[in-house]
């Protein structure tokens, strides 16, 4: 594997790309404004929050064109092989004619200094594409990512509820025209070849599969693999790390599926949160709406849940559900396979049972059994696309004589790792699940955790709100709060 083999093959707009040289650690951004000169696509914040560089980036899910939207300027050009990227600049007719898109937000005067606008307009399009007359909660998650300064984002919302009535077939629409032309494009492209770019200095692999990438890590343990790029993008752009080399696994098709079975739910590494957003509000409804807080729509589009777990972050959002479920994560190398429970993995700040050459595979999540009480609540400061100050999981099981028979309860940013808390369990076990119990439990809290201050809590409002977050799960859980609960959640 030192040899360079192949090239990045894309559709940029109309235009089909190869590109023989491409730094690993390149942002689509930076390659749309200084290479390509579509300046368009605007840089506001480098790092995934402000949605200005929003682009749509069209990939083939089995024979279907999906497009979604992203961040360019954390996502790396090298994980874009077999994809159609549209930019802004695309949308307008050959004579200057405005998109629908665009004349809608023209006619609702949705904007003013025009900063955040062709990022609006994309993550707009990308909702256009996707749904009929869109409703205002539908145009606000898709609006999560897009940071406004000064229109306001009234006229912004007005604008895509009245584009939501003029559907794409009854218009002029570049990707309805194009759309058999780019499926059959994408699929020329499309490989299981392993793509070996640059030398030992600068090096980017695209393995062809999950076996190769099992072979690429045996050679090269210290790689830096990268999934949908949202945290590794930021330690380039912020950070300015240096990472060699870089293994995109973002289209191994093996690692994209995600499928119930009568145990549960296995989540491939290279699921991202908007592909499993359905199954997992199924199944688990309150991480179901968990999710639709973790970041924009376009960090959804690309992050996984996988790169969630492998990352190690104390304030992940998905471990504390995970682990609170009784999830395990199988983890791959070229010499097999081995599955460990999930709170197994995190061992301490930074540090997870991840050996040399092994890669995450997939997530197992168990089915909740019938009776069996869950939730999970996000604490911090913004509702939307805000890292959590803390998140805490709570799963109880109760006997017929309402006694708690057993009981998981996980936090994030309570501790150096996602962890249990396990004196708050035992302190339940066989209790009657009333407000008296949780009341002595709220205590052991201080036993399981010594949470730091930082910038997002003080120690003290953790174990404030870790506590009442305890009390909050009970109310909402006990009595005829329970069972409209139950109702929202089958409703
Ligand atoms: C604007 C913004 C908002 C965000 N908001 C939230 C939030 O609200 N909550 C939250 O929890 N996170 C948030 N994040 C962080 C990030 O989106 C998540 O952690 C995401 O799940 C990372 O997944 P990824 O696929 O992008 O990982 P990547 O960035 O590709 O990788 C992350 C880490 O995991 C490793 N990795 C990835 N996949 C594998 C694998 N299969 N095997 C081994 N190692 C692997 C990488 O080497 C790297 O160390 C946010 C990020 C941004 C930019
Ligand atoms: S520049 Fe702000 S999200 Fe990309
Ligand atoms: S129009 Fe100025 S930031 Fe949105």
């Amino acid at each position: 594997m030192t040899k360079s083999a192949g090239s990045i093959r894309f559709i940029l707009n109309d235009r089909d790309i190869a590109l023989t040289s491409v730094s690993p650690t390149g942002t689509l951004l930076d390659f749309l404004r200084l290479e390509r000169r579509l300046t368009g696509t605007k840089e506001g914040c480098a790092e995934g929050d402000c949605g200005a560089c929003t682009v749509l980036v069209g990939r083939l899910a089995g024979d279907d064109l999906v497009y979604e939207s992203v961040n360019a300027c954390i996502r790396f050009t090298g994980s874009l092989n077999a994809t159609h990227v549209v930019t802004v600049e695309h949308l307008a007719a050959k004579d200057g004619a405005l998109h629908p898109v665009q004349q809608a937000m023209v006619d609702y005067h949705g904007s003013q200094c025009g900063f955040c606008t062709p990022g609006i307009v994309m993550s707009l399009y990308g909702l256009w594409l996707s749904k009929d007359n869109p409703g205002r909660a539908e145009i606000e998650k898709t609006l999560q990512g897009n940071l406004c300064r000064c229109t306001g984002y009234e006229p912004i919302v007005k604008a895509a509820e009245a584009v939501g009535t003029i559907r794409p077939d009854s218009v002029f629409d570049p990707l309805m025209k194009a759309r058999q032309d780019i499926t059959a494009r994408l699929k020329a492209i499309r490989s299981n070849e392993t793509i070996s770019i640059g030398d030992e200095a600068a090096r980017l692999i695209v393995p062809g599969s999950a076996a190769a990438l099992a072979d690429v890590l045996d050679s090269y343990p210290q790689a830096t693999v990268v999934a949908g790029c949202t945290d590794v993008g930021l330690w380039i752009t912020k950070q300015m790390r240096a990472i060699n080399p870089v293994i995109f696994i973002n289209g191994i098709e093996e690692l994209q599926s995600i499928e119930e079975t009568q145990e549960g739910i296995v989540i491939g590494a290279g699921v991202t949160y908007s592909a499993a957003f359905d199954l997992i509000s199924a199944c688990y409804p309150a991480f179901g709406r968990l999710l639709d807080r973790l970041g924009g729509e376009q960090v959804r589009n690309m992050g996984t849940i996988g790169g969630n777990v492998a990352n190690g972050s104390p304030i992940g959002d998905s471990p504390p559900p995970l682990i609170a479920l009784g999830a395990s994560v199988t983890l791959r190398s070229k010499g097999g396979r081995r599955t460990i429970p999930l709170e197994d993995y995190f061992i301490e700040y930074g540090r997870q049972d991840r050996r040399p050459g092994e890669f995450v595979e997939s997530v197992f999540v168990p089915s909740l059994p019938d009776g069996e009480l869950f939730s999970v609540y996000k604490v911090s400061k913004r509702r939307d696309e805000d890292i959590s100050a803390l998140c805490g999981a709570f799963r109880i099981g109760l006997d017929g004589g309402n006694r708690v028979q057993s009981a998981r309860i996980a936090f994030g940013g309570m501790a150096g790792t996602p962890k249990r808390a396990t004196q708050v369990e035992a302190a339940l076990i066989g209790q009657p699940w009333n407000e008296e119990t949780i009341k002595t439990a709220q205590a052991a809290f201080e036993q399981d955790y010594q949470p730091l201050t930082d910038w997002r809590a003080t120690a003290t409002y953790r174990m404030l709100a870790a506590k009442n977050l305890l009390m909050r799960f009970f109310l909402e859980t006990a009595g005829e709060r329970a069972e409209l609960v139950r109702f929202e959640e089958t409703a």
